[in-house]
């Protein structure tokens, strides 16, 4: 059995990590400072478990951790949008709140017990954006907005803090995650949303970005693949190789919604987002190699999911 703690566990990727976690019948420290996108729901099928345990905190202020295998840091701020408008939050968060985190492993006394693993959630996006081909895990970051460049800085914190004190560490980088449970201010639910108000969909830039598609169970399945290869001290790309413009997206939950292909009466094509990313590719060889693959394919699950999200409309 491990204990792990599992942070932002009330966040749209953590619930699918923590619900792997607590069905293996490992020990899980579910910590979430509970932003606005933190769904409390789930604490009722979490707390069902015995080995689950709540701690409503901000990464950046835990000053304990309890014995365990691995810190899978998933808390973050996460919509790009916002980090424009007001890049704080992001810093203190997705940096600081990291910072905290190495510290506490790297503090934790080795006398007794092997120090935790840091499994460090950071995304495609600290590579920037590539016109043609993939980014491996050895390609320079080169992040384009205040998300990315917080993400960028803390895959930094945790490389530095490996070379400097000897902590152990995974970071994870993810494509665009998609699946039930997300916030509505990403692509697929917020279009739902839009739709049920009556509200036509900004699709930014034409609707021409492409981006890489991943169910967030795969996620989910590459962190325990990683987990169960007992590896440390490396970086993997995670991305299933399936990738779309946005507007080629957004066609296909207009055309489950409405039932329609005259989906541009829906959109509205009038916006462009600063520093806007072209296209995100990542090779994700060395994740395979571990014998994960993804078993989600988006075009089987768009339907259920556009339909899940107008059953479950989130105000
Ligand atoms: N969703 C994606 O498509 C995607 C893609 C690549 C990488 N990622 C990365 O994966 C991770 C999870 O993303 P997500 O989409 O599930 O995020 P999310 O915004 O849905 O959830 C984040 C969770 O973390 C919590 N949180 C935020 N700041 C915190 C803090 N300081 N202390 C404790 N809890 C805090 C929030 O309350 C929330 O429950 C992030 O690191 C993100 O950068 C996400």
């Amino acid at each position: 059995m491990k204990i792990i703690y599992v942070t932002g566990c009330l966040g749209f990727i953590g619930s699918y990590v923590t619900r792997k976690c607590l069905q293996k019948g490992w020990m899980v420290y579910g910590v979430d400072k509970c932003t606005y996108v933190a769904n409390r729901a789930l604490l009722e099928e979490f707390d069902k478990y015995d080995n689950f345990t709540f701690l409503e905190k901000d990464i950046k202020d835990l000053d304990h951790l309890y014995d365990c295998d691995y810190i899978i840091n998933t808390a973050a701020e996460s919509h790009v949008g916002n980090s424009i408008i007001d890049s704080e939050d992001f810093i203190s968060s997705n940096i600081m709140g990291v910072r905290n985190l190495l510290d506490l492993v790297r503090n934790k006394p080795e006398n007794c017990n092997r120090r935790p693993i840091m499994f460090h959630f950071s995304t495609d996006e600290v590579y920037g954006d590539i016109v043609e081909g993939e980014h491996t895990e050895e390609h320079l970051l080169h992040p384009s907005n205040p998300y990315s460049a917080a993400k960028a800085a803390a895959d930094m914190l945790v490389l530095a803090w490996a070379r400097t004190y000897n902590v152990e560490y995974i970071i994870l980088r993810p494509t665009n995650n998609y699946g039930i449970g997300q916030y509505p201010e990403k692509l697929i639910p917020l279009s739902v949303k839009n739709m049920m108000r009556g509200l036509k969909i900004r699709l930014h830039n034409n609707g021409t970005p492409i981006r890489n598609w991943l169910h967030a169970d795969d996620t989910a399945e590459a962190v325990m693949a990683i987990i169960d290869s007992g590896n440390v001290n490396e970086i993997y790309n995670v991305a299933g190789g399936f990738e779309q413009t946005n507007a080629e997206t957004v066609r296909k939950i207009v055309s489950v919604h409405h039932d329609t292909d005259d989906w541009k009466r829906f959109v509205d094509f009038s916006y462009s987002r600063q520093g806007q990313d072209v296209r995100y590719a990542l090779n994700d060889d060395k994740l395979r190699s571990l014998g994960w693959k993804p078993k989600k394919i988006f075009d089987e699950e768009i339907a259920s999911i556009v339909k899940y999200y107008k059953t479950n409309f989130i105000w």
